[in-house]
């Protein structure tokens, strides 16, 4: 049973979050913005994916690109499965990946579908197209994943043309909320996107254990959010103001952070009584202490490390060539010496993901830190992905100069 999963802004990160949770295999890119998973669809976490906007059914694949065979196709055979619908008006989008087809066409497209639901006695809506395909925010509005609603997503593979049904879309009023309304929040440390927070969080996990899968997922759709525990400890040493614990809490993992900097310290915990209060979770006792990545000794069960770590000065133009340097420099020395600290402590085949700095020199062009290239001669071994390059793993905006690079490891 294949599922089709929409990609986010940034494919490569969603591709790879994919790959870690359900292995390479499973995982099909198709395009730039979209992948196959072939796994049951009711084992799919999807609510834990920070790097995918919706989740479709795969209705069928036609042997076909041309837009007018597809548009022939649909006005033919769809408007009769609107009869199992239930009672109501309905409401129609059409969202359109790689084919050949302009906005114009694609609502002229959806007039005539209508017009041949109509024919059906049955009233319906067609949401009208801005672009090629419709946000997030579309299909919530007008109810499209509703028991009376449909958006039809086209992609195209190679020769052939994947027709989808959307069934879920991202949470985005929860991540809003999530990302702005808990009590503390710094803008000297870094906002991290939840939904980038998520990202790690997967990407250290690695593969769901089969015995939990069907647990995490055995939820009804409109309740993303809390997942059952799993009895795994996830630790963040620069923990700052909690993003990544408050993701990794919703997951239903045990939470360890640490920082540097009391206050720091302080608002996660506010911040994570805040989750609990307004997610209604189980108690999430967090273990929460000051403490310095580079020497600290934190106390065991530690199952996966995740961490944006320290990423310097935050420049918003380009630094002088020296000041850069020394930045590099002071990064790299923390978190080389924190992976040296860390690595006598955690067991072998510990999996991490660090968010590191990189910085964009030149459009698209980026001075990593020297300890990418030295991993191996630290103990640990990188862990690389079959459908996204490790160079890929950036999260940035195009104007920005501070990236930030996903590296992940396994102790060895
Ligand atoms: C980029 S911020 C992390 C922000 C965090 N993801 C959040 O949700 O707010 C980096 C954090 O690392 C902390 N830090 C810097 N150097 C550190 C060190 N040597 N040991 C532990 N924490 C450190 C800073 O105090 C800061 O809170």
């Amino acid at each position: 049973m294949q599922s089709l999963i929409v990609l986010g802004r940034q494919p490569a990160l969603a591709l790879a979050e994919l790959e870690s949770l359900y292995g390479a295999t499973k995982v099909r890119p198709i395009g730039n913005q979209a992948a196959l998973l072939d796994i049951d669809p009711c084992l799919v976490a999807f609510g834990r994916l920070g790097g995918a906007v919706k989740f479709c059914k795969v209705l069928t694949i036609l042997k076909t690109t041309e837009w007018r065979e597809i548009e022939r196709f649909l006005i033919k055979s769809s408007p009769e499965h609107t009869t199992r619908m239930p009672a109501g008006k309905m409401q129609l989008g059409l969202s359109v990946q790689g084919l050949d087809v302009n906005v114009r066409t694609l609502g002229a497209t959806g007039l005539s579908l209508k017009k041949a639901i109509r024919k059906l006695e049955r009233s319906v809506r067609l949401v009208p197209n801005k672009e090629l395909e419709l946000n997030s925010a579309q299909v919530i509005h007008n109810h499209l994943t509703g028991p009376t609603g449909w958006e039809l997503v086209f992609v195209r593979d190679g020769a052939e043309t994947i027709l989808a049904q959307t069934v879920r879309v991202q949470d985005i009023t929860s991540y809003t909320v999530r990302d702005r309304e808990r009590p503390k929040r710094d803008a000297r440390v870094g906002m991290l996107p939840p939904k980038l927070a998520q990202i790690i969080v997967n990407l250290a996990t690695g593969p769901l254990p089969d015995d939990k899968m069907s647990s995490i997922c055995d939820i009804p759709a409109d309740q993303i959010i809390p997942q059952p525990h799993l009895g795994q400890t996830l630790l963040d040493p620069f923990c700052g103001t909690g993003v990544l614990l408050q993701e990794a809490a919703l997951m239903g993992y045990n939470v360890y952070g640490s920082d540097l900097e009391a206050r720091m310290v302080d608002y996660t915990a506010q911040n994570l009584a805040w989750l609990e209060t307004t997610y209604r979770l189980e108690p999430i006792q967090p273990k929460l202490e000051k403490g310095d990545a580079t020497a600290h000794h934190w106390t065991a069960p530690v199952d996966f490390v995740a961490a944006e770590t320290y990423l310097g000065r935050p420049f918003t133009t380009q630094p002088p060539a020296e000041i850069l340097a020394a930045t590099a420099s002071d990064c790299n020395l923390i978190i080389k010496r924190f992976l040296q600290n860390v690595y006598g402590q955690i067991p072998a085949g510990t999996r991490l993901c660090l968010a590191i700095p990189a910085w964009q020199i030149r459009t698209n062009q980026f001075k990593h830190l020297p300890l990418v290239d030295q991993i191996s001669e630290m103990g640990y071994n990188r862990v690389s992905f079959e459908h996204a390059t490790d160079d890929s793993l950036l999260y940035y905006r195009p104007d920005q100069i501070v990236a930030r690079e996903l590296i992940i490891l396994t102790k060895r």
